[in-house]
């Protein structure tokens, strides 16, 4: 996994079992045409297990998009026991969308960090600026606000492996990307701020990653991976995209066409 640079499909709340059965087919026909990626599939819940079982015996690795900490009595959530039970290997946790919908504080976000790495699911933790906070001068406070529970467990647990995304919140669903400059700088802060406690991490880059633009974005020096939103519920546009990347990362160049 070090040398593999990592696309995480994150479904949200779309598909449906045609759907995902249709998806999860086409990739299962086509990841030995990517060796250089390492692709992470992000089902709602309800389809995990059969994502699991459909891509048992491939290097495709299944994750969920968020768990519940905790042994209380907790309706309608799942722990990361019942995650790592139908073969889930990672987990998102503080995705920008559940900062808003469900008011998820940082304080929250780490007590899931910490079920997720205490079962051994790799967490991928999502940060990201709002438009106003970027426009304010303020993304890199931001950002290292956002990783200090993160950065409290790996001190804790040197050994924890956990992959942090970056998606500007603007960015995300929207169409339109951080620059290459931006996306290096935040990159470039997050990876220093672990190596301040000898930890490395992958950092990966999420908000309106497409086939059009995943080749620039994967030559962006220290970005280790996207995490891929609304173009991963579409067979081709989720298929052109690993092509791409695939050939992006080979180049270190920009493509232009299919
Ligand atoms: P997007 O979503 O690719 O649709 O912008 C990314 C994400 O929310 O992870």
């Amino acid at each position: 996994m070090p040398n593999s640079f990592l696309i995480v499909a994150n479904w949200k709340m779309n598909g449906s079992r045609s759907l995902a059965a249709e998806l999860l087919a086409a990739l299962k026909l086509k990841h030995h045409t990517w060796p250089k990626l390492k692709l992470i599939i992000c089902p709602p819940n309800l389809y995990l297990a059969s994502a699991h079982n459909t891509l048992h015996g491939t290097n495709l690795s299944v994750g969920a998009q968020d768990l519940w900490f905790g042994s209380a009595p907790a309706t309608g959530n799942t722990s990361a026991d019942m995650l790592k039970d139908i073969g889930a290997e990672f987990v998102i946790i503080g995705h920008s969308e559940r900062r808003q919908l469900n008011l998820e504080s940082d304080l929250v976000i780490t007590s899931k960090l910490n079920a997720a790495i205490e079962h051994e699911l790799v967490p991928i933790l999502c940060v990201g600026e709002s438009i106003e906070q970027r426009r304010s001068g303020n993304t890199l406070a931001v950002i290292r606000q956002q990783l200090q529970g993160a950065i409290s467990l790996i001190r804790a647990r040197p050994q924890a492996k956990i992959i942090i995304a970056y998606e500007p919140i603007w960015c995300v669903g929207t169409g339109s990307r951080a620059s290459s400059i931006d996306i290096k700088i935040v990159h470039a802060f997050i990876k220093n701020l672990f190596m301040q406690y000898n930890t490395s991490v992958q950092v990966l880059y999420g908000g309106s990653v497409n086939a059009n633009n995943v080749a620039d974005i994967a030559a962006i020096e220290f970005v280790d991976g996207v995490i891929v939103g609304g173009a991963s519920i579409c067979k081709t546009s989720i298929l052109c995209l690993c092509d791409r990347a695939e050939l992006g990362i080979s180049s270190k160049g920009v493509l232009q066409v299919c």
